[in-house]
């Protein structure tokens, strides 16, 4: 059964230039201990979409569609509601730790406040339960740990406090945006390894642009381009079986096959090219495609691209 629902999503930016088209009509669903990857290269509007499931948007955007969780219409509750879920149903793990944890705050303080807001547990036991958690991502010396500040921790160590702090209340679906990024190759791997532990019988939405990380990790993977999803498949199917030319170009430039970029450049959310947003950059693309949009649609069994070669 589906945890989570969105339907016909668009998340549009209204800036002094134009439009921003972040999210385009985006379909997905995740299913209850499911881990499902969310890839994409910068900019195509990966952590708008998850942004947009815990409403952590400025209000000025303009939000169309459905996000169904546990049966909840997302964007039709009130802030209060929201506030709610937000945490302790559903957590984001955020991209910067360095922007995302407050520096005059104790780190243990920091998780410790989100567990008494959500729990309603008294000062104390919600400190005990933060020296916990710290000791759950694998921070030695938690109880010390606890006392310090964000900026006495590495980059590694400051990943692992915010993984404790989004899985302090227990969530169900966890939104994890990038928890590897700038991080080296060692310290990566350990929270890679962590990830897969935390979220064991957990429903996951894994952002990244490291398709090998999301190889790891992730059960489905959906590809993301400007503002769209252009495929979605079995982790494997991805790999062994590419149908999308933006997904085999993304598949090229990994350094196991060969770092091969795809040419040119993502294009401008406020004014995509005409038929398929891939076209100007594909090298299989034909007069039809820079015409008609071409929809997503199930190839083989639960493979679904969105690509005019195969209609
Ligand atoms: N508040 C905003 N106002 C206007 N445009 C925005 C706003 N927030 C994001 N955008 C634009 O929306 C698009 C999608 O941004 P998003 O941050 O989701 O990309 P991303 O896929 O997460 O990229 P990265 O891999 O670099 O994290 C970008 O073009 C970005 O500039
Ligand atoms: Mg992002």
């Amino acid at each position: 059964m589906s945890l989570l629902t969105i339907t016909h999503l668009k998340v549009l930016f209204p800036t002094q230039d134009g439009v921003v088209k972040a999210v385009n009509t985006v379909d997905l669903k995740i299913a209850n201990a499911e881990r499902l990857g969310l890839i994409g290269e910068t900019g195509c509007g990966k952590t708008v979409l998850g942004l947009s499931i815990i409403r952590l948007l400025q209000p000025s955007t303009k939000i169309e569609g459905e996000i169904v969780y546990k049966g909840k219409e997302l964007l039709r509750l009130s802030e209060e509601e929201m506030r709610k879920i937000r945490g302790k149903e559903i957590a984001m793990i955020l991209q910067n730790p360095t922007t995302s944890l407050n520096p005059v705050l104790k780190v243990g303080d920091q998780i410790a406040e989100a567990i008494q807001l959500h729990q309603g547990l008294d000062k104390r036991a919600a400190k005990e339960k933060a020296i916990e958690m710290l000791e759950s991502v694998k921070i030695p010396s938690p109880e010390k740990r606890a006392n310090e500040y964000p900026h006495q921790f590495s980059g590694g160590m400051k990943e692992r406090v915010m993984i404790a702090m989004g899985l302090a209340c227990n969530p169900s679906l966890i939104i994890a945006d990038e928890p590897t990024k700038g991080l080296d190759v060692t310290i990566k791997v350990q929270i890679v390894k962590l990830m897969k532990e935390v979220s064991r019988r957990k429903s996951m939405l894994f952002i990244t642009h490291d398709l090998g990380v999301a190889a790891e990790i992730c059960d489905n993977i959906a590809v993301m381009y400007a503002g769209e999803l252009v495929e979605y498949a079995k982790t494997e199917d991805i790999f062994k079986n590419p149908f999308h030319p933006y997904t085999r170009g993304f598949l090229n430039s990994l350094p196991s096959r060969g770092l091969k970029q795809i040419r040119g450049i993502s294009p401008s959310l406020i004014d995509l090219p005409t038929g398929c947003r891939f076209h100007p950059r594909c090298d299989q693309a034909s007069a039809k495609c820079k015409i008609d949009h071409p929809e997503l649609v199930e190839i083989e069994n639960g493979h679904f691209a969105r690509c005019l070669l195969y209609t």
